[in-house]
């Protein structure tokens, strides 16, 4: 019998050589070119759930990539937890930017990290994190210490909105019931700041297209005499947002719910250092919506930011043109009770409204999905909080994330259970972008965490808490 700080211990390198295999299946739901790899991504995630001792192990079709289903009964008697992560991961590219290749994973130490951390695409989120809670699994099934029972439900199109899942959860209600939700995919304050993340926003996302002339014009011959769509569009874009950086949109803050001064204290705890803040990004000041510390900008305000903005010529050289249309890409990040359907409906008719004579405007919505907040007082946060002060000698803080996991309004609505968010991931892991990683740190304390989770869990569902 080994405590699983032992089992941590005695089991390291293959803990981590086994991530490394799962990290070279480039999974990238975004593109068909990956299509096999990532149907190959879902059977080896299969695998090692079976692996890990799950009875049940089934690889779901959908209409899109497969959901990875499995099962561990202990009784009937007892609470279950459902375990839900992603299998896919985001495009690679700028692929110059990687120091080492994406689907390439290797050890190297930084500063941060001076164990080492595995860069790949993918190492934080997800594959890094839902991997801990399989290996945490395979501890307490070899050692009789699984105190509840538990699903595993590992997705492949979070990147990508998950359209399969929302289908797949209205159609397997029964299959899915659950007593609450473990979701490792967010971060946590700092190696030494342990925290759990009680909010995620939701989201909007939003195509537009600004069409002027029929076709490409002569800039000298035209103009001055007829709307340039990348002008109109720049102009359009930067009205949505006033002297105090707030959003202009009629109605946008209309269902908003401000925080009480109690719950912005609490908020203030969680520790933040502006100087390093910004000399992590090299930039010399921080900006945002006014009245508001960076903290409550990235996680309690909603926002609008345009994601990419393109037309007319950005070859080589000069090209003397007025194009005939502009497009941006556009996302609001929404806080609760913000309905994200309404909101991009406010967004449509505005951005319509305040386009002059001259020029034609599409908005075409992409996804979204409801913002998400985990009670405090909720014993799934009880328990998560204990485990960490357990692995990490501190209570951890409760913070706000900013990201989107559209998910869990869902589970919420359709499962009626609450997720608890215990994420390992940094900041610095760079999700999403060029040299993703994820500190070995964080791995292995994150498998030694998420046992104690289910001790605290259990006990607390069986005194009635
Ligand atoms: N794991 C992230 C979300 C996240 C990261 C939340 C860190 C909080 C802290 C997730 O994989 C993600 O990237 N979500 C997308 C939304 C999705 C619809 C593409 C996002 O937030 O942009
Ligand atoms: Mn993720
Ligand atoms: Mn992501």
């Amino acid at each position: 019998m080994s405590t699983i700080s032992e089992y941590v211990a005695a089991n390291r390198e293959r803990f981590i050589d086994e991530l490394i295999h799962l990290l070279r299946h480039p999974s990238v739901s975004a593109d068909s070119a990956y299509s096999q790899d990532v149907l190959n991504t879902a059977e080896a995630v299969a695998e090692a759930l079976r692996d890990a001792g799950c009875d049940a192990v089934e690889v779901c079709e959908t209409e899109g990539y497969p959901i990875i289903y499995g099962e561990k009964n202990v009784s009937e008697d007892l609470p279950t937890v459902l375990v839900y992560g992603h299998y896919d991961v985001q495009p690679p590219d700028p692929l110059d930017l990687w120091e080492t290749a994406p689907f390439e994973p290797e050890i190297r130490k930084t500063a941060l990290h001076p164990e080492g951390a595995i860069f790949a695409r993918g190492a934080s989120d997800d594959k890094g994190q839902f991997f801990m809670h399989i290996k945490a699994l395979e501890y307490m099934v070899r050692h009789n210490a699984l105190p509840c029972n538990v699903k595993f439900m590992i997705e492949g199109e979070e990147e990508v909105g998950s359209t399969s899942l929302s289908a797949f959860v209205q159609a397997n209600r029964e299959k899915l019931a659950n007593d609450v939700i473990l979701i490792s995919d967010t971060g946590m304050i700092d190696r030494d700041v342990p925290s759990i993340t009680t909010g995620l926003r939701g989201l909007s996302y939003v195509e537009v297209a600004v069409t002027g002339p029929n076709r490409d014009l002569h800039s000298g011959l035209y103009g001055g005499a007829v709307a340039n769509p990348i002008n109109i569009l720049a102009k359009m874009i930067a009205s949505l947002h006033d002297e105090d950086n707030r959003i202009t949109i009629p109605g946008f803050y209309d269902k908003v719910r401000e925080l009480n001064p109690k719950e912005r204290e609490l908020l203030a705890e969680a520790p933040f250092r502006l100087e390093a803040y910004k000399a992590a990004l090299d930039i010399d000041a921080v900006y945002g919506e006014k009245g508001y510390t960076t903290n409550e900008r990235n996680a309690i305000r909603p926002t609008l930011d345009v994601n990419g903005i393109w037309g007319g010529y950005t070859g080589e050289g000069a090209k003397t043109v007025i194009p005939s249309k502009a497009h941006a890409k556009i996302s609001m990040r929404l806080v609760p009770d913000q309905d994200w359907k309404e909101i991009t409906e406010l967004f449509a008719s505005h951005f319509r409204k305040i386009a002059p004579a001259g020029v034609r405007v599409e908005v075409r919505p992409h996804h979204g999905g409801q913002a998400y907040v985990t009670p405090m007082d909720h014993i799934g946060y009880q328990a998560a909080s204990l485990a960490y002060a357990e692995t990490f000698g501190k209570k951890p803080v409760p913070q706000r994330g900013g990201g989107s996991i559209p998910i869990v309004a869902l589970f919420e609505k359709e499962l009626q259970s609450k997720t608890i968010l215990m994420g390992f991931g940094l900041d610095s892991d760079a999700i999403h972008s060029p040299n993703e990683h994820y500190g070995l740190y964080n791995y292995l304390k994150g498998i030694e965490t998420i046992p104690h989770f289910y001790r605290h869990y259990t006990a607390l569902a069986q005194s009635g808490a």
